[in-house]
């Protein structure tokens, strides 16, 4: 029997080549193998961003098409909208209690975006809102709705699986087997590093480049990327591993790679010449992108079909999964029969 997928991203913003070479990639991949299910997580997008729900709406399609685009292919995959499943929300309702608020707080990756976020919730946490603590419950909910067996996701996500895990065997031994206890499927590639040298590359840190950027703007963008600061002539030999445009090529020239490498060391090759020749492979691997975007950007009403239609079909698998889990809380009344 086919196994079942489900990831997710949230809608805060376009898609770049971290997320391809990180997630995307493996799903595009995985396609035919498996039941997928890809939820665009605006749920998840507002506990952090509920003071702005116009990006959220506005990136809702915008992940849709970076879907698309990177040729997930909508009869082999299900992409659908969280809000738009009543059931995980409710779900998470009943998963609340499986879960304590001390765990929540142990949580690595959310005491990581606790302590980045201090302008929403204070330099001392005080304004930290129970939705963002308990965000791990809801992507519980996420995965357990669609009895997912494997979760593809970087390094970072492996707390959130953790946590769902724990809180399936907890339902399960209460109430009796009902949910399916999902694994992680941690991609080899580690994450990508932005261009200014940050350890991530990231929608909100203007390190990234995206899915859905023109060549120019990618000329510009490598154009400007950090290089080895002590090399200041071009003719200067220089150390390819403090470079962030040897390290893209590492991802994007593997061919030319030790030239690159041998001629950087020696002086042979200028800044200039180099980032052209990265922005040229990256480009060359971007322009399929771009063009099946640009073939969902003339026709969105497409787009909005396929969130439509994936969108019914994954809340008929989520009713399925709510009204398993009613009876085994006994809370599946109907008042109409008599017992
Ligand atoms: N938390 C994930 C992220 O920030 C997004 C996400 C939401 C997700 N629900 C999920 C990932 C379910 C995997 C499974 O990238």
């Amino acid at each position: 029997m086919k196994k079942t997928i489900l990831t997710g991203d949230r809608p805060t913003g376009s898609l770049h080549i971290g997320h391809y070479l990180g997630s995307l990639k493996q799903r595009v991949a995985l396609q035919d193998e498996y039941h997928c299910y890809i939820e665009i997580a605006d749920v998840q997008a507002l506990t952090d961003n509920f003071n702005n729900p116009k990006k959220v709406r506005d990136n809702v399609r915008e992940v849709a098409k970076d879907y698309l685009a990177v040729g997930l292919d909508p009869n082999k995959v299900t992409i659908f909208v969280q809000s738009m499943i009543p059931e995980i929300a409710e779900l998470t309702v009943y998963y609340s209690n499986l879960v304590t608020i001390a765990r929540l707080y142990r949580n690595p990756t959310v005491k990581g975006e606790i302590e980045q976020k201090k302008h929403l919730f204070g330099e001392d946490g005080s304004s930290l809102t129970y939705g963002f603590l308990g965000y791990p419950v809801s992507q519980a909910a996420d995965i357990t709705a669609f009895n997912a067996d494997l979760i593809p996701v970087g390094e970072d996500q492996l707390p959130m699986i953790e946590q769902t895990r724990e809180i399936v065997r907890r339902f399960n031994n209460i109430y009796g087997e009902t949910l399916t206890e999902p694994e992680a499927l941690v991609g080899k590639v580690g994450r990508l590093k932005g261009l200014d040298g940050n350890n991530k590359m990231g929608k909100s840190l203007g390190n990234a480049i995206f899915l859905s950027d023109s060549e120019e703007i990618v000329n510009q963008k490598i154009a400007n990327a950090i290089t080895d600061p002590d090399k200041i002539k071009k003719d200067d030999p220089a150390n390819p591993d403090v470079c962030m445009v040897y390290y893209y090529h590492k991802i994007f020239s593997e061919d030319n790679l030790p030239t690159i490498c041998e001629e950087c060391k020696k002086g042979l090759r200028g800044c200039v010449a180099c980032k052209k020749e990265l922005a040229k492979n990256l480009n060359d691997f971007l322009e399929p992108i771009r063009n099946k975007r640009k073939y969902y950007d003339e026709n969105p009403e497409e787009v909005d079909k396929i969130l439509q239609e994936g969108t019914n079909k994954a809340r008929e698998k989520a009713i399925e999964t709510m009204a398993r889990v009613r009876e085994s809380m006994q809370i599946d009344y109907d008042f109409t029969k008599r017992p």
